[in-house]
């Protein structure tokens, strides 16, 4: 059965913290920052779950109000035992359906080879690169989304 992808609600918490904990490790962000994080939807965050009777994804963006201004893709992940079979694009084509006519930006680790031929085939390309950025010396690759006309 394939997901539903739907908006994230309050409940969801707890299970976003514990996934994002499996799929990050040690980048996790805490159960404070996704408090945080929730706290802001209906403001500037847009968070959706992949839903297949348990949570086994998820992406949150930063999304400002004035359309002019860009949204961030902060987050996106997939359960490790449901990669490659689609979920990451459906939250990514779900996502990009939010943020009609707008300019995406997402950082990513230029070593994260699964992460970026995933935003390459959603369209996003390289804009720059932030030379050893993290800890360990590896580059951040920034790449862009536009609604092509
Ligand atoms: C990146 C991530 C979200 C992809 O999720 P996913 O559900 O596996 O993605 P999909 O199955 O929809 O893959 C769509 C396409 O992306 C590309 N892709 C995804 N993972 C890939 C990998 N490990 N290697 C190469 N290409 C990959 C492929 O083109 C794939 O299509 P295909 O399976 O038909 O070849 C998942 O690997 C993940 O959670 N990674 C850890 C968290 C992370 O690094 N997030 C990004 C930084 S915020």
């Amino acid at each position: 059965m394939r997901p539903g992808i739907r908006p994230a609600k309050s409940a969801d918490l707890d299970a976003l913290v514990a996934l994002d904990k499996v799929c990050f490790g040690d980048s996790a962000w805490s159960a404070e920052s996704w408090a945080a994080e929730f706290a802001r939807l209906g403001t500037d965050r847009v968070m959706l779950v992949a839903d297949e009777g348990m949570q086994v994804g998820y992406v949150v963006l930063l999304m400002p109000p004035a359309p002019e201004d860009p949204v961030d893709l902060l987050r996106i992940a997939v359960s490790p035992a449901d990669r490659r079979t689609g979920i990451g694009g459906q939250l990514m084509t779900a996502a990009l359906q939010r943020c009609t006519g707008r300019t995406v930006l997402l950082e990513v680790a230029a070593g994260n080879e699964g992460a970026g031929a995933l935003y390459r085939g959603y369209g996003f390309e390289e804009i720059s690169r932030r030379r050893g950025y993290y800890a360990g010396g590896e580059d951040a690759v920034i790449m862009q989304w536009q609604e092509k006309a």
